[in-house]
């Protein structure tokens, strides 16, 4: 049969459509500065007008790329802006983005070992890194996920299979109410009943309270129920709270409970000193979520997982069939297939592995410590201000806090604060629920962000309000 078109694209045109692509990248990143903080206007009219169906016929690429760069992209919220304080930002490393580029390129077969090993090793050499900053022993195995929420995916197994098997009716899950609300998705989809949460108060701090988590943990043993698992947060969505975590520890060993830490956003500050002292006990959990496209500024689809005792993760995914007899993996090497529910995936490990090898750790470090001082600063700042009201001073790089006006509902007055500041268009930042009051919340990780995009930040908020 005649082939009408050859996917296989000469040199000359793929080298032209990588530099058409880098071009097109490298200005766009050249202009995040002076660009919108976010361009979202008529955005259901103009999400609808771009369904189409799939055309019989091709297209050239720097059409293609035209759309992309001036239809797509820019109609978002700008999360890679240095002033994109809100959720939890990263920035997305651009020595990512290339390793992304090599990895699909290349297209090697990562699910397994024996498909490539040397790979497996690099991927597994960053999984021992984070495993040395967190404290953990050699026996500790981990795996790459999408992002946090897969990666606590696999932890809420592990502890599952490992304390209560597969009786899972009356096993039970104990979390603060500040918990990310990932872990209770996927303790669901883990075969865990939803009455078996338990989202217990926090402090005046948004930390949780270890003896309500032994106050309710003997009451659920009284009642027959087979406690298996406690959440602890290194850093909260919320508040950027830290929980006790050795307090939480001791707990977790005295009823023999599995012990898991969501440090997804928080985590990575354990490489630096005073993100050390504010974690400590972290090194005391099974289990540690770590977000990569978080705390390291990788690009989005970055989540990991570590298990102290490594087996337990392994024991938790293993499964093999007749078609996989011939890949092997010898005693000292890890198999991320045997760790993880994937078997075909990028080579997502990369994306962190340049990066970390490029800058070195210490560049990742200083950035950290920077966040943690603009915080700090931004924090200070905010609070000497008469007509504000903070949360406690930040445990890592969240703010929240809210506008008094001298009159009027004071829900009402800081969601129309948030409106004007917002539309300013200068920089983003994000809203919260606190004990069901509205709050405005900043969170500063990107790396782009310093002194100069938070006091700005700083200074639209005072003005906003002083409109009011
Ligand atoms: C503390 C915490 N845990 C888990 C998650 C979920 O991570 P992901 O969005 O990468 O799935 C987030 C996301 O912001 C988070 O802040």
């Amino acid at each position: 049969m005649k082939k009408k078109f050859d996917l296989e694209l000469s040199p000359e045109v793929m080298k032209q459509m990588g530099e058409d692509a880098i071009k097109a990248v490298i200005e766009h990143i050249m202009h995040l500065p002076e660009s919108p903080s976010f361009h979202l206007e008529g955005n259901e009219e103009i999400s609808r007008a771009l369904k189409e169906s799939a055309s019989e016929d091709g297209a050239d690429f720097q059409s293609l790329l035209n759309f992309l760069m001036q239809r797509i992209i820019p109609f978002s919220i700008n999360t890679p802006h240095p002033s994109y304080i809100a959720y939890i930002p990263g920035g997305g490393l651009y020595a990512s983005a290339v390793a992304d580029f090599i990895g699909a390129a290349t297209n090697r077969f990562t699910g397994t070992w024996f498909m490539t090993p040397a790979a497996a090793r690099i991927e597994n050499n960053v999984l021992d890194w984070f495993s040395q900053w967190m404290g953990y022993p050699d026996s500790a195995r981990g795996i790459f996920t999408s992002g946090g929420s897969l990666a606590n995916f696999s932890a809420v197994v592990a502890a599952r299979k490992h304390i209560i098997g597969d009786d899972v009716a009356k096993g039970t899950i104990y979390a603060s109410n500040q918990t990310h609300h990932c872990v209770m998705k996927v303790a669901s989809l883990a075969g865990i009943p939803e009455n078996n949460f338990r989202l217990l108060d926090v402090d005046e701090d948004y930390r949780a309270i270890p003896e309500l988590f032994e106050k309710v943990i003997k009451s659920d043993l009284r009642k027959g129920m087979k406690p298996f698992l406690i959440v602890g947060n290194a850093g909260t969505t919320n508040t950027g709270a830290i929980d006790p975590l050795v307090e939480l520890a001791d707990i977790a060993k005295k009823y023999g409970l599995w012990y898991h830490i969501d440090g997804a956003y928080g985590g990575f500050f354990n490489i630096c000193e005073e993100g050390k002292r504010k974690l400590d006990g972290i090194e005391q959990s099974d289990s540690i979520v770590l977000d990569p496209h978080k705390g390291l500024f990788i690009p989005y689809g970055s989540g990991s997982l570590l298990v102290k005792e490594g087996e337990l993760l392994r024991r938790a995914h293993i499964l093999s069939a007749d078609y996989m007899q011939d890949q092997y993996t010898p005693g000292d090497e890890v198999n991320p297939s045997e760790y993880s529910p994937e078997l075909s995936r990028p080579f997502r490990g990369l994306r962190v592995w340049l990066p970390l090898k490029l800058y070195g750790v210490h560049a990742f470090r200083e950035n950290l410590e920077e966040k943690l001082y603009l915080a700090k600063w931004l924090y200070d700042k905010i609070k000497a201000e008469p007509d504000f009201e903070c949360t406690s001073p930040p445990d890592l790089t969240v703010i929240a806090f809210r506008y008094r006006p001298k009159k009027g509902d004071i829900n009402e007055a800081n969601r129309k604060l948030y409106k004007d500041i917002i539309n300013s268009k200068k920089f983003y930042l994000s809203t919260t629920l606190l004990h069901g009051d509205f709050y405005l919340r900043c969170c500063i990780l990107s790396f782009r962000t310093h002194q100069a995009q938070v006091e700005e930040a700083f200074k639209i908020i005072r003005e906003k309000a002083a409109k009011d």
